[in-house]
């Protein structure tokens, strides 16, 4: 027996008034009801079940407003068209003027509502100007993506105090400032929501000639597992993001939009050797739609790259081997 969908989300709605409260197990339980009339329990379980997910991820984007960071370009500015599409408001913060002006326009040809804010997000008061700005267009905040990042490439040996710094302030301090900014508000609104911070694969596996980069992308996978524990009571997902290698501008961008301040004197920007960089390379639409997935499923970590298993599975496996009754 058959069941259109908008059937099963009906039953799965009832009696929640906020569907992001209804848990999926509900599914069940009216199947039990349902069976009494004799219909198949498994095919029914499964008909409610595919309708409460389509229902909590549509309802997870649709008229949701999301704040992207990094947003004029690369995988935030994919991010932000993935987002368009499925129904949401997008406000996306970025240094750069020029580029956000021109993201903009590509994204208004999608329609739905999107702002630009030029951003800062080594700046907490820069970044608190942004959650102001997003008041003042939406009112409310749903999705928050901490993605503005940059690369510094070099052995550590020779990496310069300024190289720390000029990493440190965009790649942490800018999760920082967007946590600290849009959290109390999410919280105070009750509503859910989700923050998706982008990390790297370098911050999973420490990596030769991205000491500093995967230094400050460990951190923000650590607080990202830190916040993940500490919100989910409070019914606000947390995800890290962990790409490997996306086909973006990162490294013309790192080194053209770096601080005179923190440009080491007489220090030319270091380009990885080839080899030093491993595995595909991917468009940034494709990572957009792992982060739309990965919010859909509650997922923490969001992975990207299938190489990545095998790279995951030898660092288990090296801590693994830790308890040997040989060597502990
Ligand atoms: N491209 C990759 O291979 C790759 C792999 C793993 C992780 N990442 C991470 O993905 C994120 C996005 O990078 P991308 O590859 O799309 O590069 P990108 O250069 O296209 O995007 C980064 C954006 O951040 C903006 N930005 C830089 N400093 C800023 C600041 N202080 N305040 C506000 N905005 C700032 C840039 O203008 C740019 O638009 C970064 O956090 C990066 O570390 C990228």
């Amino acid at each position: 027996m058959e069941f259109p969908l908008s059937f099963g989300v009906a039953v799965v709605r009832w009696p929640f008034r906020d569907p992001h409260h209804a848990p999926l197990h509900f599914a069940d339980c009216s199947c039990t009801w349902l069976c009494s009339f004799g219909v198949d329990r498994h095919l029914l379980a499964r008909v409610c079940r595919r309708a409460t997910r389509a229902l909590m991820a549509a309802e997870k984007f649709a008229g949701r407003v999301a704040v992207i960071t990094g947003g004029a370009g690369g995988i935030g500015c994919a991010l932000a068209r993935a987002f368009l599409r499925r129904g949401a408001r997008v406000a996306l913060a970025d240094l750069d003027s020029e580029a956000l002006d021109r993201a903009l326009a590509d994204l208004r040809g999608i329609g739905g509502e999107v702002v630009g804010v030029v951003t800062d997000v080594t700046s907490r008061e820069s970044t608190r100007q942004l959650a102001e700005e997003v008041r003042r267009h939406f009112g409310a905040v749903h999705v928050v993506c901490n993605n503005a990042g940059v690369a510094v490439f070099g052995p550590l040996r020779e990496a310069r105090h300024e190289d720390w710094e000029f990493t440190m302030a965009v790649n942490f301090w800018g999760v920082v400032h967007g946590i600290e900014t849009f959290l109390p508000w999410l919280i105070e609104q009750g509503a859910g929501g989700h923050i998706v911070n982008t990390a790297s694969m370098a911050g999973l596996v420490g990596m030769e000639w991205l000491g500093i980069y995967s230094a400050s992308k460990f951190a923000v996978v650590g607080l990202s597992e830190a916040l993940y524990r500490e919100l989910k009571p409070l019914g606000i997902g947390v995800s890290v993001l962990c790409p490997m290698m996306v086909d973006t501008r990162i490294n013309e961008n790192s080194v053209r939009l770096r601080p005179a301040a923190l440009r080491a004197p007489g220090a030319e920007p270091v380009v990885p050797p080839a080899g030093a960089m491993q595995g595909s390379v991917i468009a940034p639409a494709e990572v957009a739609e792992r982060v739309v997935r990965g919010i859909e499923r509650g997922d923490f970590y969001i992975l990207t790259h299938p190489e990545q298993r095998a790279i995951l599975r030898r660092r288990a496996e090296r801590l693994d081997r830790m308890f040997d009754p040989d060597l502990w």
